[in-house]
């Protein structure tokens, strides 16, 4: 069996996970690594190393064929916002050729892309989102009627890695944090990620101050839910959670399979979601794997060995697919030798 994890980027704990999951399943394969870095640290571990065009360039889809075809590839399991998109377009050649793809199916990736419509998406769910707005007018409306109050948070619709992220404490505030929102996703990368303009593409947000979660959750290929995995956060660092305890709180292992069994999302989604005391609401929804997997699989998890099995049509063992609760785990870093030679380059 051979898995290629995509944007596999520092990701060196990743390719641990799944080269010990074919290990302990007695497998052979390979684990095989991809990335537009020349180094990246994880294309210094794995079985086979591909140094590909970035997720956003032209010819990172011919790129990744090549591979599936040259590595005879049986899964793929990519960790980057702005790849999922282009994979789940593609969905239907990787199925011609039986390649098991762990990305939610194109439609899906639209809506959790959208944080504007959350509110519209959770509900028939029956899980919260904030009040949000897409324009000044409607949140100066919103904040007559009582709906929300200050402060508010200005984000992009189809945020990623906290870019464009303004906050608005007073009236005053409010149009420059919006103006400014505007501007900074005019020199992100999000505007060419969307055909929507700078101004269409940001929301106005209540802002859910108290406790924080990641709660991972898993289905298998058809979209049938298969587990939940929460931690709360303490700190953040680059994006990822440095510092968290594990939690198998029972309200938002409920919200988790709320989200799976409605959404019916084929693989890996990763959601932030906060509780101000009283409820919880869940902010963002990510169509892959998060870093902070990693402290689930500490506390016991192995969705690496479910995948394995899932693909070659196993059954998925009940002890992967849970954590111990109340594990307090901190990350740390290590330094790695770029060897140029290692990753060999793919082009389309
Ligand atoms: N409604 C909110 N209430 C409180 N904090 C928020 C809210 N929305 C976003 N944030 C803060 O902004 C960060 C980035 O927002 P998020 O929607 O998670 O976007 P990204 O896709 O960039 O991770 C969050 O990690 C959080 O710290
Ligand atoms: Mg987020």
């Amino acid at each position: 069996m051979n898995i290629l994890i995509t944007s596999s980027a520092r990701r060196i704990d990743f390719v641990g996970f799944f080269k010990d999951a074919l290990k302990s399943l007695g497998i052979e394969g390979n684990v095989i690594t991809a990335d537009p870095e020349y180094n990246a640290p994880s294309l210094q571990a794995g079985d086979k190393n591909y140094m590909i065009p970035h997720q956003t360039a032209p010819g990172y889809l011919d790129a990744i064929f090549n591979i599936c075809t040259k590595e005879h590839v049986n899964c793929i399991v990519p960790l980057n916002d702005w790849e999922v998109p282009k994979l789940a377009a593609a969905k239907h050649k990787f199925v011609e050729k039986d390649i098991k793809l762990f990305v939610p199916d194109e439609s899906v990736v639209e809506k959790v892309r959208d944080k504007g419509k959350y509110r519209e998406l959770l509900q028939p769910f029956e899980v919260k989102a904030p009040f949000s707005y897409l324009n000044v007018t409607d949140a100066e409306k919103g904040l007559e009627s009582g709906e929300v109050d200050y402060p508010l948070i200005i984000k992009p619709r189809n945020g990623s890695a906290s870019m464009g992220v303004e906050f608005a404490y007073n009236v005053e505030e409010l149009q420059h944090a919006y103006d400014c929102a505007v501007r900074e996703i005019k020199e992100s990368p999000l505007d060419d990620a969307t055909s929507k303009s700078a101004e269409e593409n940001v929301i106005i947000q209540e802002v859910i101050e108290g406790d924080k979660f990641s709660l991972d959750i898993f289905n298998d290929l058809d979209g049938n839910y298969v587990t939940s995995l929460v931690r709360r956060q303490f700190a953040m660092r680059g994006g990822d959670i440095d510092k968290c305890v594990t939690e198998n709180s029972e309200e938002l292992l409920e919200i988790g399979e709320k989200i799976g069994s409605n959404l019916k999302h084929a693989g890996y989604i990763n959601t932030d979601v906060y509780y101000d005391g009283k409820n919880y609401y869940v902010i963002d929804i990510n169509p892959r794997f998060g870093g902070g997997y990693a402290f689930s699989h500490r506390a016991g998890a192995n969705i690496p060995a479910a995948i394995i099995n899932i693909t070659r049509g196993e059954k998925v063992d009940e002890d992967w697919l849970t954590q111990q609760a109340g594990l307090d785990l901190a990350r740390h870093d290590t330094v790695v030798a770029i060897d140029k030679e290692k990753p060999t380059v793919m082009n389309r």
